[in-house]
């Protein structure tokens, strides 16, 4: 990624607009007059919309819902006797209650110059041109993300299907970060990491440590100080391995293997996860002490099935990273039919494979048609079952296409059929089998980035 041009300039003045339905002439006089005195410009067209509103009038909650469908909105009650969380579920992303002080007007001030900041950052090319997409469910998710990377130094926990842009929001989030001066980016995959290797690998070793430690050599906390540290995958890490790194993780110190010497490390933590770690601790799969730390803030990014709008927009963009030059060809009906109505339990990362697959065969400069689509991505004759199968066929075709080797994925589709197996007669994830049970297999993820696989941890500039 380029560096972030959008740099912290002077804010510019909160503005907003009062929608006032309902709600007394008198007391909207007073909350116009209020805000005005706290710099706040009232402008029709922007984006920000206050609704004033009497916790008495029924009509409110659809008020805000209609309002909130054009930007975001700040419910201002005109007494404090309402349902906050209410107000939120109707679509407000904030709820204030008016005491008429200039506090209260200062506060709404500073809420809407933190959206505007959120909203510029948002809308900057650089942050547009590095994550695609344009749907409400998923703007709602990277407003979230940019408001903690620029704005928090929290931990974040980063959840999602497979292939929803994971990795590529962590690496946002670094780039997003303030701090200066910053460091790299260091990711560690945590399905990759031997169990008897681990310490080496998060903290680094001493010469002489062990047999075969013939150098020095620098953990992934300590190649991260000044940085970010993202273990990506942390849902495979095994439970002692859990508790090993509580201590770096809520103080940041550490001793390398076969040291006595306490380090010190600034870092950010970044982790990614497919599983639900929330419900996997309920069980008690996960460390609740390990979860609260390393979530600080969560986000969540929504598959493809949630976001059909962006599939015509990703497609493009996957075109333009094939052909840099030439505007991306148009879609001929059916085709983009078959694009928005297919299965992509892959999600962005299949739907990008499918792209690089038809703009191959695509010749000229006309539109992309049927003929452009390979045999195994057509749909199916009406009547003809291709359901998991295919699902499975189309997976397996996009690793092997990644580099993944038939061992591999046999590997890991014995090892989530057997953790499967496991969760179903114990009710409790891997790991949590009961006494005379096998050992689970560690799952082991195929890197999809070269500079990922092998042991150790990958900075990145
Ligand atoms: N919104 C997006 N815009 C552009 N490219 C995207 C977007 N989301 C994902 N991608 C691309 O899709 C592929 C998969 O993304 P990524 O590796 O970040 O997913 P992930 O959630 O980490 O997947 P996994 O759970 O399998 O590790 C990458 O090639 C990435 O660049
Ligand atoms: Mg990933």
């Amino acid at each position: 990624m380029t560096a972030l041009t959008t740099e912290t300039r002077r804010p510019p003045a909160p503005t907003a607009w009062i929608e006032a339905g309902g709600a007394p002439d008198d007391a909207v006089q007073a909350v116009r007059g209020g805000l005005t005195s706290a710099g706040v410009r009232l402008e029709p067209n922007a984006r920000g919309r206050i609704v004033v509103f009497d916790p008495d009038d029924p009509g409110a909650a659809a008020r805000l819902t209609a309002a909130a469908a054009s930007g975001r909105v700040l419910a201002l009650a005109l007494r404090d006797a309402t349902d906050g969380w209410e107000l939120l579920r109707a679509g407000a992303s904030d709820v204030v209650i008016w005491d008429g002080t200039p506090d209260v007007a200062h506060l709404i001030a500073d809420r809407l110059r933190r959206w505007h900041a959120v909203d510029e950052l948002l809308d900057c090319p650089h942050v547009r041109d590095f994550l695609i997409g344009e749907s409400p469910a998923w703007r709602a998710a990277l407003r979230d993300a940019v408001e903690a990377a620029r704005f928090t130094n929290s931990a974040v926990l980063i959840t999602g299907e497979s292939g929803t842009g994971k990795e590529r929001l962590a690496e946002l989030i670094h780039d997003l970060d303030p701090r200066r001066p910053k460091r790299k980016l260091v990711i560690l995959d945590c399905s990759t990491v031997v169990p008897t290797l681990s310490g080496s690998e998060f903290f680094g070793h001493e010469r002489g440590a062990f047999t075969g430690a013939s150098t020095v050599r620098e953990g992934a906390f300590e190649l991260a100080d000044g940085g970010t540290l993202f273990l990506d995958e942390v849902g495979e890490l095994p439970v002692t391995l859990q508790a090993e790194l509580l201590r770096v993780i809520q103080e940041g110190t550490f001793k390398r293997v076969g040291s006595n010497v306490w380090r010190k490390s600034r870092f950010r933590l970044i982790c990614a996860t497919n599983r639900d770690l929330a419900a996997e601790r309920e069980r008690g799969g996960f460390r609740s002490d390990f979860y609260f730390r390393i979530a600080g803030c969560t986000l969540h990014l929504p598959s493809l099935r949630e976001r059909p709008e962006d599939i015509a927009g990703l497609f493009r963009y996957f075109c333009r990273q094939v052909a840099p030059d030439r505007e991306p060809p148009p879609l001929s009906e059916p085709v983009r039919d078959l694009l928005l109505h297919r299965d992509y339990p892959g999600n962005v990362r299949d739907l990008r494979s499918l792209a690089l697959r038809i703009i191959h065969r695509h010749l000229g400069s006309g539109p992309i048609t049927v003929g452009d689509v390979p045999e195994h991505d057509r749909p199916a004759r009406p009547g003809e079952d291709r359901g998991g199968d295919r699902r499975l066929e189309l997976y397996l075709r996009d690793r092997l296409a990644a580099g993944s080797s038939v061992d591999e994925l046999t590997a890991e589709v014995r090892a989530e059929a057997f953790r499967l197996c496991s969760a179903d007669r114990h009710g409790a994830p891997n790991g949590a089998g009961g006494p005379g049970e096998p050992e689970e297999p560690h799952r082991h993820r195929v890197p999809e980035k070269a500079s990922l696989t092998g042991a150790g941890a990958a900075p990145r500039g």
